[in-house]
């Protein structure tokens, strides 16, 4: 086996083929289901200045703190490569006007980002998201839709075991006083709680919701929780939500001690988990963001989003990820027929149909089993005398076929 010195980066991964297929398909299903619901498709760059990240995700957070890939490039202006996607989202609207379209702008994206995380299953240095965002709207309709939309997702693909968490953190002015309470908490079993929490209790109280220490899990159960003390308004529009996922049949749990790494979440909050995987249990999660692009220097925008993790819906679905995906591979039994063969697959491609052809010269027997490798749904065999065959490659079962018939037979 040839082999190098040099390997990927800790925390990353190559992406073969068999992987790619996959991740293919997952991004394939999503922009189907996106753009079938009115979203439309968007790309920002893998870097951005770095303060688009401290002042939108927020200084407080572990991202901002511990896990950005930052850099000075070679103009000394500080870069870091993106570790999630909403903050650029929002930056672009902003750079390109947006707020002058018909609201809400819905948009949808897909690829990698960065964060500098202890490796383990599930959580990586480079990872892939899917997410979407619905852009000028406090409509809690809009929040029922883009739950809706994952909701479907993981559905349509056949992830096991999920399960829907949801909250509401409120809006920050109606959360003050609730922070101040919680602080009082926090600081009256200030012994109690780790070190990491005990250091952010003026920063960031909420995220000892999220501690697994066991000291701060114990002061966090009787702690005072933001959904027993949302204002009138705030909890008017969770009512809403909740009440619009009900008319739609989509199961949740509402958990009061929900919490989100990101600081720019507003009112509603939810979150994907699914039994298989372990520890990095989220396959995907979001919310509303009703200040975020103030924050960035915009008029009042609401708006709300998520995004899933592509290498977690692939843990989630473990074995059933595979996926048949050649129509037919078409086999020889004699070499006078490689010609025929060949042109065979090209007629058969430009029906629209995966097909493979052997390019290594195998015998029959060879080319059959090679099939059966590529996950090929059927062969065409080719015979010596120029008629053909068309074989089950589950069962076997083998009958002849007309060549004009192949396409038609293939595509049942
Ligand atoms: P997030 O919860 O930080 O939210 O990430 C979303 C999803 O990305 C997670 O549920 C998880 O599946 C996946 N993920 C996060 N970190 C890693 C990692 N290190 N390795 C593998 N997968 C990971 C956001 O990023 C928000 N921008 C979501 C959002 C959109 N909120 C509103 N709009």
């Amino acid at each position: 086996m040839a082999a190098s010195k040099y390997q990927a980066p800790r925390g990353t991964f190559d992406i073969l083929p068999d992987a790619a297929r996959i991740r293919a398909r997952i991004e394939r299903t999503a922009a189907e289901i996106f753009v079938r619901a009115g979203y439309e498709p968007v790309s920002t760059p893998a870097f951005e200045d770095t303060e688009l990240f401290e002042r939108g995700v927020g200084r407080s957070t572990d991202i901002v703190r511990k896990e950005m890939f930052t850099f000075e490039d070679k103009g000394g202006r500080s870069i870091t490569l993106r570790p999630e996607g909403t903050a650029p989202i929002c930056r672009a609207y902003l750079e390109h006007g947006m707020h002058k379209l018909a609201q809400p702008v819905k948009l949808f994206y897909a690829g990698p980002f960065f964060r500098h995380e202890r490796p383990q299953a599930g959580r990586y240095r480079q990872f892939h998201q899917l997410g979407l965002e619905a852009i000028g709207t406090d409509s809690p309709l809009a929040d029922a839709e883009a739950i809706m939309l994952l909701a479907e997702l993981l559905a349509e693909l056949g992830v096991p075991g999920v399960q829907l968490r949801l909250g509401s953190l409120g809006s920050p002015d109606a959360r003050r006083d609730y922070l101040e309470e919680l602080k009082a908490h926090l600081r009256a079993h200030e012994a109690e709680l780790s070190k990491d929490v005990r250091e952010r209790i003026e920063l960031n109280p909420l995220r000892a919701f999220d501690s697994s220490d066991e000291g701060t899990r114990g002061v966090m159960e009787n702690a005072p929780t933001i959904v027993e003390r949302l204002n009138e308004e705030d909890a008017a529009h969770f009512a809403e939500v909740c009440s619009l996922l009900d008319a739609s049949g989509i199961d949740y749990e509402i958990d009061p001690t929900l919490v989100r790494g990101l600081d720019y979440y507003t009112r509603t909050i939810f979150s994907f988990v699914c039994s298989e995987l372990g520890a990095q249990s989220e396959v995907g999660g979001g919310g509303r963001y009703d200040g975020l692009i103030e924050q960035l220097g915009g008029p009042p925008t609401p708006a709300i989003g998520w995004a899933a993790g592509v290498e977690r819906i692939m843990l989630a679905l473990g074995e059933k990820a595979e996926a048949t995906d050649r129509d037919a591979f078409v086999a020889v039994a004699d070499d006078g027929q490689r010609q025929r063969a060949l042109a065979l697959t090209g007629e058969l491609r430009h029906a629209g149909l995966a097909v493979e052809v052997d390019l290594a010269g195998r015998s029959l027997k060879g080319q059959l089993k090679h099939a059966d490798r590529i996950r090929a749904r059927r062969a065409v065999i080719l015979e010596a005398d120029g008629t053909m065959q068309l074989r089950d490659m589950q069962t076997g079962d083998q009958h002849p076929v007309e060549p004009g018939a192949v396409a038609d037979e293939l595509s049942k």
